[in-house]
């Protein structure tokens, strides 16, 4: 039998989540929305490119959570994206609560799933789903330092002239702009960037790096990234479905480890069958020991202001 990928959100992350899942036949995908006809129509497009591609992953559009059952991997992207008179706020409480409802109705019918958290803010919607699921630890983990490290690579790339795939990049913290880029741990064909560049242009990749979502907002204008959060989504599947125990850095719940408990923050955990095998400790600096701090302290006011009857 396939695995069963449900994706929920047939927005921009969703479709390209729920595309490469099926190009990289990762299983079948299941891919849902609140929205009529949406999700029906980019999974019947997916599943027509697959004689192209030569993939026999089965795609499904649907708006009924029934379709989901047994889901081994659930990945959520739905979500509000922030409008013109909407405060920061607005959004947050409104993307609790359709964070709540999705996760309530996905693992009442998949309550063995590894839940992949994408929605923003990140790392307290993660809190949000932990609480509703009452999952494990384990099974609740959010996407934000592949795509933080995937920025960061290709911008070492560019500016070294190498290929991206002689880079490494170290991105701890939460997702956004307190993230805590670490040179001395992102590396070009094993060599520490510090040893490649000026410390000015270490700083100004950093820089990049933290404000690279940003960036492409500030670009499209109407919407935020797709294809790296889309493809950094599919990599963590990649890592569950095919049990690879691969070390990647997502969001997770942190019970002492760093020195932190009960908060989501980004660490490089090991990723497998389970959901997370197991967080990565690395001895940090007392300056990026206390910029992660700094980091996990933004995440936990943000996860203070989760109302009580959420879980
Ligand atoms: N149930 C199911 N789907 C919903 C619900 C709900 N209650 N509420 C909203 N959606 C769907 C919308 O109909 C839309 O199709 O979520 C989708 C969101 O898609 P986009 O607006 O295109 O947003 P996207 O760019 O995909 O980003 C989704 O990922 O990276 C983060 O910050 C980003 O939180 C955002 C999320």
């Amino acid at each position: 039998m396939r695995n069963r990928i449900t994706v929920i959100g047939a927005g921009h992350v969703g479709e390209t989540v729920a595309f490469n899942c099926a190009r990289l036949e990762l299983g079948d995908v299941i891919l849902l929305d609140i929205l009529e006809g949406i999700p029906q129509g980019k999974a019947l497009d997916s599943f027509e490119s697959s004689p192209i591609f030569g993939f026999d992953s089965q795609v499904l559009g649907t708006n009924d959570y029934a379709d989901t059952a047994n889901s081994d991997v659930v990945v959520m992207t739905a979500g509000l994206a922030r409008k013109p008179g909407m405060s920061r706020d607005d959004l947050f409480y409104k993307n609790v609560e359709i964070v709540e409802a999705c996760i309530r109705s996905a693992t009442a019918v998949s309550p063995d799933a590894v839940i992949i958290m994408v929605t923003n803010p990140l790392d307290a919607m993660c809190e949000v789903a932990r609480r509703v699921s009452g999952f494990p630890r384990e099974r609740v983990i959010g996407m934000a330092g592949i795509l933080d490290s995937a920025r960061m690579r290709s911008f070492i790339a560019l500016e070294l002239g190498v290929s991206v795939e002689n880079t490494h990049a170290f991105v701890l913290g939460g997702h956004g702009d307190t993230m805590v880029p670490l040179a001395r741990f992102s590396t070009v064909a094993g060599v520490p960037i510090t040893k490649l560049m000026t410390e000015e242009r270490v700083q100004a990749i950093i820089e990049r790096t933290r404000k690279g979502g940003g960036e492409i907002v500030s670009l499209l204008k109407t919407g935020s990234a797709y294809y790296a959060p889309g493809l950094a989504v599919a990599e963590m599947v990649e890592a569950i479905v095919k049990n690879k125990h691969k070390i990647l850095p997502c969001a997770a719940y942190l019970e002492g480890e760093y020195g932190m408990t009960d908060t989501f923050v980004g660490v490089p955990i090991q990723l497998g069958r389970k959901g997370m095998e197991k967080i990565v400790e690395i001895e940090l600096t007392d300056e990026e020991k206390a910029a992660l701090e700094s980091s996990a302290a933004a995440v936990r006011e943000l996860i203070a202001m989760i109302p009580a009857t959420v879980g």
